[in-house]
């Protein structure tokens, strides 16, 4: 493959997406940030100088499912492969594009993405179903007035004196647009705001088919899209590629992306339709604003609001994704027979200071941006605070973990360096035996597990390193529903050369010390 080389300047910027002005992060002034486009097996290159100043913050970009078989020091997690990116410096990563189809960058220093700082990936590859046109990335972001680092205070904060664990969004942006209105600004509030900021318009050629690929890159809000009058058939979700079904409605947690497939027969060729992403009131903090987007056939009149109507299918409430008997891979793997067995249950406490944490088995997780957990490891320190919440599997051949949530919330939980085999997904505890499509079950690399349920999965140590196995929220990482699980230490960089830029100290400056 070849090189795909991006320039990327990180720094302070204000912006208006829905009208309402507020300070933000950008990547070369853009949000979302720029596209990165590449074919399977090309090399992406990254060079990100970080510019965050007044005040100045570290960074480090996170390239969300991608293996990082070759390179796991270039993941961009900072407290795991690498020190934060300094202000004033930067820093190149360089990774292989090792799975095509629909996915997204973001920064993984605390919750700064949530402040702009995240951007689409498109790695072309096999088409595996037949299609016109590629629409592109439709980024779906929620989408909150406040800057990060306020919200990450807010729910730091002990309960008494303030602390929030959920805050609410704003908004809801689809490709970093919607309208809001400015009469709903609170009273004393002098935030510059322009009612009419506009929204996203996407052409239909009629009787064409349209691949659109979903991508939820916000940071609480579950997800529910549709378009009026017309069904999708998916056929991707996060990097696999599955077997064709039809929905109505597709049901993304945080972190996931769908590529769906929808054909421009529902009207004539002068017909508009509404695109609709609804952040579902039952399973994220309640009232959300929904996200609207036009589409529009190749003869409408583009300055007029489609009056198409709703499907008329109600929000399930059960905070889960779809069925796992309906999403059967394209490319069959059947699971092993795992080597151990680790179950695992995500509850919370108020600690004796007041404040709401999240636990993962039993720990919440406090990591160390000075101290990155992979290259400590492949200096064969294997003995880390209780806090960090190391799990080492070791030499283990095939993990499976029962994550069994016993909490009142979903959680969309993301696991790095693999696609995860779900075996099993549903209401209580796992009852120690169902497996669904155990010759071939659906693999992804995010998982909603629903409130009082419990989803069971496995992967194959094939990837010596430590993987972030953490809730997607952005909210519940920082709020310590994290662990970092170890594969193979022995193994990790073993045949491969470090770059030097790997192993410098880091510096201690960094602000946010929370889980992610
Ligand atoms: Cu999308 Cu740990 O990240």
């Amino acid at each position: 493959g070849v090189i795909r080389s991006y320039n990327f300047t990180i720094s302070r910027g204000s912006i208006a997406p829905d009208g309402y002005q507020r300070d933000v992060i950008l990547i070369n002034g853009q949000f979302p940030g720029p596209a990165i486009e590449a074919n399977w097996g090309d090399v992406i290159q990254v060079t990100v100088n970080n510019q965050i100043t007044g005040p100045e913050e570290g960074t480090a970009l996170h390239w969300h499912g991608f293996l990082q078989k070759e390179t796991p020091w270039f993941d961009g997690v900072p407290s795991v492969g690498q020190c934060p990116i300094a202000p004033r410096s930067s820093f190149t990563y360089q990774f292989r594009a090792s799975l095509y189809g629909t996915t997204w960058y973001h920064s993984h220093y605390s919750a700064q993405y949530s402040g702009g700082l995240l951007g689409p990936l498109i790695v072309h590859g096999p088409k595996n179903a037949n299609y016109d046109i590629d629409l592109g990335p439709v980024f779906l972001t929620d989408w909150y007035h406040t800057e990060y680092f306020k919200l990450v205070e807010e729910i730091m904060k002990p309960l008494q004196s303030g602390g929030n664990p959920r805050p609410a969004s704003d908004n809801n942006l689809i490709n970093g647009k919607m309208n809001f209105d400015c009469s709903t600004v609170a009273a004393g509030d002098p935030t510059p705001c322009t009612d009419g900021a506009g929204i996203s318009k996407f052409k239909f050629t009629t009787g064409k088919t349209h691949r659109l690929r979903l991508i939820n890159a916000g940071s609480e809000g579950l997800q529910r899209f549709s378009i009026d009058g017309h069904n999708m058939t998916v056929i991707a979700n996060d990097f696999v590629p599955i077997e064709p079904y039809t929905t109505e409605v597709v049901t993304l947690g945080i972190g996931q992306r769908t590529d769906v497939l929808v054909t421009a027969t529902a009207g004539n060729s002068q017909s508009a339709w509404w695109m609709r992403s609804n952040i579902s009131t039952a399973c994220s903090k309640a009232n959300q604003p929904n996200a609207l987007a036009a589409i529009y056939y190749d003869k409408a009149d583009t300055t007029k609001a489609p009056t198409s109507i709703a499907w008329n299918v109600p929000d399930p409430g059960t905070c889960a994704n779809d069925n796992l008997s309906l999403t059967v891979p394209y490319f069959p793997i059947s699971a092993a027979t795992p080597s151990t067995t680790r179950t695992m249950v995500i509850d919370y406490i108020i600690n004796a200071t007041d404040n709401f944490l999240w636990r993962l088995d039993g720990t919440s997780a406090r990591v160390d941006y000075n101290d990155p957990v992979l290259l400590l490891a492949e200096q064969g320190n294997l003995t880390f605070p209780d806090e960090w919440n190391v799990k080492n599997f070791g030499t283990n051949t095939t993990v499976r973990v029962v994550v069994n949530n016993p909490s009142p919330a979903s959680h969309p939980m993301h696991l790095h360096g693999h696609n995860m085999q779900i075996l099993s997904e549903g209401d209580g505890n796992w009852d120690g035996s169902t497996i669904v499509n155990a010759n071939n079950p659906q693999r992804r690399d995010v998982q909603l597990v629903r409130a009082n349920g419990h989803f069971v999965m496995q992967y194959d140590l094939d990837n010596p390193g430590v993987w972030p196995f953490h809730c997607h929220i952005a909210w519940h990482v920082s709020g310590g529903l994290y662990a970092n699980f170890m594969e193979r230490p022995a193994d990790i960089g073993k045949d491969k050369n470090i770059p030097m830029v790997m192993k410098q100290t880091c510096t201690d400056w960094v602000k946010y010390t929370n889980a992610d």
